[in-house]
């Protein structure tokens, strides 16, 4: 059944339902059918769109500037430096500058409340393209990345080791619970998930048959698992923490002990990406034990990484074509 999307802001995946979450990842894997088809889209023929980035980014920017070009929008890539946001004007005043001139808006920052406040005022749609609290687009590609592998999503059994409150992991827990998933998340206790968001998580797994389960007991949390899902273990602005992550989260490095553990020889292996698998970046050649997982797993025939990484420009092109095609 068609959903129309129209208008609406993507936030989190908390204000959209199971069957709207089904309806992008249709709609993704249509788009990337085309795609390779070689099918031209001009779904957001002379739109305009402003990318406006305060942390760093390979994959969420090329994916929107991609998926613009692909569908004949224009995008515009806005450095919070280069802005007067923040510094000489509010971040209300210049949603309201940006919904003037642009069709809708992307914002990669640090406070998910920014993004909230840019939704709120500048009367076009706002996408989140990673807020310390959520990461949604990126769920929607890595579910995409499980439909092709498995066939499906319901009742798969995920296995989230490491950071079990990155924003990766918070938006994971979500999708999972609305889509039916049996979601793990395997962390020291310290670093489980915000007892309110896994409250309500429970409260979405209940209404789809999907199961939540937190647990520091590495086989447990594995178990028949059909994916294993890790995040890094110090996200972008927690820098200064590194000693203590890498002390707390050695045990839930994804290596060959943990996939044999599963016990499912065709699981795979997912993970958003930048990932420390190997000592050949300058921050895992200072911190050499910071892989959170190891070059094995990340080479092996279990590891879907890339194209789950392919598929973020699909999955975005869905969300803009949805909520302003
Ligand atoms: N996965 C992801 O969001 O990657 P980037 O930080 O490169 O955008
Ligand atoms: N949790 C990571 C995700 C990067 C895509 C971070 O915020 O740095």
């Amino acid at each position: 059944m068609p959903f129309n999307l129209k208008g609406r802001h993507f936030l989190t995946l908390k204000d959209f339902s199971t069957e709207e979450i089904e309806f992008l990842l249709n709609l993704s894997i249509k788009l990337k059918q085309d795609k390779y088809a070689g099918l031209r889209g001009n779904n957001l023929e002379g739109k305009n769109i402003a990318l406006l980035f305060e942390k760093a980014s390979t994959r969420t920017r090329c994916a929107f500037v991609v998926a613009c070009v692909d569908e004949g929008a224009h995008g515009e890539y806005l450095a919070k430096n280069d802005l007067q946001f923040g510094k000489k004007e509010t971040v209300k005043d210049t949603a309201k500058v940006l919904g003037r001139m642009f069709d809708g808006i992307q914002f990669r920052g640090f406070k998910h409340e920014t993004v909230e406040e840019l939704a709120r005022y500048a009367g076009v749609p706002v996408w989140n393209g990673l807020t310390d609290k959520y990461h949604p687009t990126q769920v929607l590609a890595d579910f995409m990345t499980v439909m092709e592998c498995k066939g499906n999503l319901k009742g798969i059994k995920f296995a989230y080791a490491g950071d079990g409150r990155s924003n990766v992991a918070n938006s994971l827990m979500i999708g999972a619970a609305k889509m039916g998933v049996d979601f793990r998340i395997l962390s020291a206790e310290s670093l489980f998930p915000d007892q309110e968001l896994v409250e309500e998580a429970e409260v979405f797994a209940s209404e789809s048959r999907g199961k939540i389960t937190l647990t520091s007991d590495v086989e447990e949390g594995v178990q028949g698992a059909d994916v294993i899902y890790t995040d890094v273990w110090v996200s972008m602005g927690e820098e200064s923490k590194i000693a203590e992550r890498i002390n707390l989260l050695k045990p839930y490095q994804v290596n060959g002990d943990m996939i044999e553990k599963t016990g499912n020889p065709e699981v795979i292996f997912l993970h958003c990406l930048p990932c420390f698998h190997n000592t050949d970046t300058e921050v895992s050649k200072q911190y050499p034990d910071i892989c959170e997982a190891t070059e094995e797993v990340f080479e092996s025939r279990h590891s879907k990484v890339f194209d789950e990484a392919e598929n973020r420009v699909h999955t975005i092109k869905a969300v803009m074509v949805a909520t302003l095609a």
